[in-house]
């Protein structure tokens, strides 16, 4: 069975980018795939976190793969920072990827923008991600369209890695939505939705109630005309718009426009936000649901467990060819 694996930061609000863009497909993997989910806790703290609210965060976070459907008999889901090979691998490509090329990543770019003082594992953030993936020798990485940069970056310092060194890892391969890889912002369709948004007008958390999604979708932002077509470059808010509708209900955009033709932008909005309900009852069902049967921490548990042996195989592999020593490795096998 070939291998997936992605990861989410537990960083804040699950948002409908996240969703559509990336959890809702990690399920849709996992009949297919060997599929490792991970709750990125050590991407998280790149800037600072509470550690009074990280637990819950981790925890949230958790229980939103499985209220998005994802099955714990068939993938893995874990913690990484329960898995210490995430951070040794990762220093191992740090000193096989160059300043150049992390300089050029432009979400660093964007975080670090304007910011007196920058933590270095924000820069070196990427490196972690490309450990995080070729350790479970991951064939696909499904990820929204702003991680597309990160898995090219992984792509090319596995490569490096396997020329310099020898063969250790298998070069993945980014899965990015046709539809739904860029939701963007409400308030504003040049920017992403984007879980830091200070303004929570911006996007629809995962989390939020009937009430607050009828309200952020009234006061969305749109463009001039009244007609709904989808058009992202003459009316990119209504596209964006379009493109939640379709991704909640599954209806192509001409559908879409015929449903709603001759009618106006308040009509339309009234339906969007109404099948974005129906869309996220199920999950604040489920995720109640998981919540209260206490099943997360066993399941955790087990991730861990799995992840722990899958990795430190090839951790070992990739040390083993850089010529270090692994004196610490259950095996035994000894260096000199
Ligand atoms: P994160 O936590 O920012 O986002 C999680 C996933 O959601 C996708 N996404 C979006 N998709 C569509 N529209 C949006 N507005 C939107 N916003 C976010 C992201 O592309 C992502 O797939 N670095 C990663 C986490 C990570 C990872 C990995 C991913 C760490 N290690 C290894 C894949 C493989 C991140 O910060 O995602």
């Amino acid at each position: 069975m070939k291998k997936a694996f992605s990861g989410v930061q537990p960083s804040g609000v699950l948002h409908l980018g996240n969703y559509f863009g990336a959890i809702r497909r990690f399920t849709e993997f996992q009949n297919e795939y060997d599929c490792y989910y991970c709750i990125v806790d050590l991407h998280a703290i790149t800037v600072y976190q509470d550690p009074k609210e990280l637990p819950g965060r981790i925890k949230d976070t958790a229980l939103y793969y499985l209220a998005s459907g994802l099955d714990p008999e068939k993938a893995t889901l874990f913690v990484q920072s329960d898995v210490p090979c995430h951070a040794e691998l990762s220093w191992l490509l740090e000193c096989v990827s160059t300043f150049g090329e992390l300089s050029r990543m432009t979400q660093f770019k964007d975080k670090s923008e304007g910011k007196e003082s920058v933590s270095s594992g924000l820069f070196t953030y990427p490196v972690l991600m490309a450990a995080d993936i070729l350790l479970y020798d991951a064939d696909v990485v499904p990820v929204g369209e702003d991680q597309k940069q990160h898995v090219e970056l992984c792509r090319d310092v596995a490569e490096r890695f396997n020329s310099r060194y020898g063969e250790a890892f298998k070069i993945p391969v980014p899965i990015i939505p046709e539809f739904g890889a860029r939701i963007k912002s409400l308030q504003d369709p040049y920017k992403k939705m984007s879980k830091s948004d200070p303004n929570p007008l911006g996007y629809i958390s995962l989390s939020d109630s009937k009430d607050e999604i009828a309200g952020k979708i009234r006061r969305a932002v749109t463009d001039s005309g009244r007609e709904i077509v989808y058009s992202p470059e003459d009316k990119p808010a209504i596209a964006n718009l379009i493109t939640i509708y379709s991704l909640c209900t599954g209806k192509g955009f001409s559908e879409i426009e015929k449903h709603f033709e001759g009618r106006g932008y308040a009509d339309f909005k009234k339906e969007l936000a109404d099948v974005i309900i129906q869309a996220l009852v199920p999950i604040q069902e489920r995720y109640k649901y998981y919540d209260d049967s206490e099943q997360l921490p066993e399941i955790l548990k087990q991730g861990a467990e799995k992840a722990n042996r899958v990795s430190s195989q090839v951790l070992k592999r990739a040390k083993e060819k850089m010529g270090l020593s692994l004196l610490a490795d259950p095996t035994g096998r000894k260096l000199f």
